[in-house]
C-alpha cells in the first residue's frame, strides 16, 4: 500500500513537498508541528490527507499555499519552487458563511476574483456561468448568500475557486459543517469537478471513509509533530458510487487500515504524554 516519493520524478508531479518542517514560536518556546513531510500529487489525481485531530493539517495546507512560510523544506508547484501566495492554486474552507461576501450576489462572488485579475467582461460572464453550472448553481447567480442552503453556499464557494482555472484545488475540510445527504452531494461534485476541469485536489477530511470514496490516494499523518505515516493506494475505478463503491470489500480494507494507523497515532502520543 505504500506509495513511495520518487526523487527526480518531478516533471509530472503537479505538486511536490519536500521536507516540510515547522514549528510555531522560536527558541525555547517554539513547538514542533511538522516533522520533514514528503508527498508528491500527480496531475489529475485527487489525495487526501487525513490525521489525528490537531496534527497539523491546516499548517500544512497554509504552508502548501504560501500563507505560511515553513521553517525549513520546500515545495515545488509545477516544478517551481512556492514562495509566497502562488497563481495556480485556489483554497476552499470549512466555514462557507465566511468565505463569500454576504453584500454580493452568487454572480459577484464568483466573478470577484476574475475582475481583479482584469478579465474582459465577456469573459467573465461566460466563465462565471460555466462554474455555476458545473457545481449545479444554474440559475442561483442573482441569489445572495444568505438565501441558499449550506450546501449551495459551499458550491457557489467551489464555483468561485474554479473560476480562476486553478491548476490545483486544496480543500480543507470542506464538507464538515453540512448535513450526511449534502456531504455525499457535495462528495460527488468534487468528482465530477476533477472530470469537468481535469482538476488535482488536496482534499483534508477529518472522515476516514470520505477519504476512501474521493482518493487515489490518502496520506495519513501521524499525532504533532506530525510526518507521514503511510501513503496508501486507491484503486477503484474513477467511476464511483455512493453505495457500490462504499460496500465493496475493499473498501472495509482500507478503512480498517487507515484506523488503525489514526488511533494508534493517538495511542502513542497520550502513552508519550503520561
Ligand atoms: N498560528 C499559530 N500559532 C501557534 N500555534 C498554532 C498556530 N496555528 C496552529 N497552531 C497549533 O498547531 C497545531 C496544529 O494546528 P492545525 O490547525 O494545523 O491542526 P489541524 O490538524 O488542522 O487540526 P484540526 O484537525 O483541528 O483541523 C495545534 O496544536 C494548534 O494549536
Ligand atoms: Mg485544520
Amino acid at each position: 500500500m505504500d506509495v513511495a516519493l520518487s526523487p527526480g520524478d518531478v516533471s509530472s508531479a503537479v505538486l511536490r513537498v519536500e521536507n516540510l518542517s515547522h514549528s510555531y514560536g522560536r527558541g525555547p518556546r517554539a513547538v514542533p508541528i511538522l516533522d520533514e513531510i514528503a508527498f508528491e500529487v500527480q496531475r489529475n489525481q485527487i489525495v487526501s490527507l487525513v490525521g489525528p485531530s490537531g496534527c497539523g493539517k491546516t499548517t500544512l495546507l497554509y504552508s502548501i499555499s504560501g500563507l505560511l512560510r515553513p521553517s525549513a523544506g520546500r515545495i515545488l508547484l509545477d516544478g517551481v519552487p512556492v514562495q509566497g501566495v502562488p497563481q495556480g492554486l485556489a483554497m476552499v474552507f470549512q466555514d462557507y458563511s465566511r468565505s463569500l461576501y454576504p453584500w454580493m450576489s452568487i454572480d459577484r462572488n464568483v466573478d470577484f476574483p476574475l475582475a481583479a485579475a482584469g478579465l474582459p467582461r465577456s469573459e467573465r460572464r461566460d466563465r462565471v456561468e460555466e462554474c455555476l453550472d458545473a457545481v449545479g448553481l444554474h440559475g442561483h447567480g442573482g441569489k445572495y448568500p444568505w438565501q441558499l442552503s449550506g450546501g449551495m453556499q459551499q458550491r457557489a464557494a467551489i464555483a468561485r475557486a474554479l473560476a480562476c482555472r486553478p491548476d490545483m484545488l486544496l480543500m480543507d475540510e470542506p464538507f464538515a459543517s453540512v448535513d450526511a445527504q449534502t456531504r455525499e452531494d457535495l462528495e460527488d461534485l468534487v468528482l465530477s469537478v476533477r472530470k469537468r476541469f481535469d482538476m488535482t485536489i488536496l482534499f483534508i477530511t477529518h472522515d476516514i471513509d470520505e477519504s476512501v470514496y474521493l482518493s487515489d490516494r490518502v496520506i495519513v499523518l501521524s499525532k504533532s509533530p506530525t510526518c507521514v505515516q503511510d501513503q496508501v493506494k486507491v484503486q477503484f475505478p474513477d467511476e464511483r458510487d455512493q453505495i457500490g463503491t462504499r460496500s465493496l470489500a475493499e473498501f472495509g480494507v482500507l478503512r480498517a487500515h487507515i484506523a488503525s494507523l489514526i488511533r494508534g497515532a493517538g495511542a502513542a502520543a497520550s502513552a508519550r504524554r503520561q
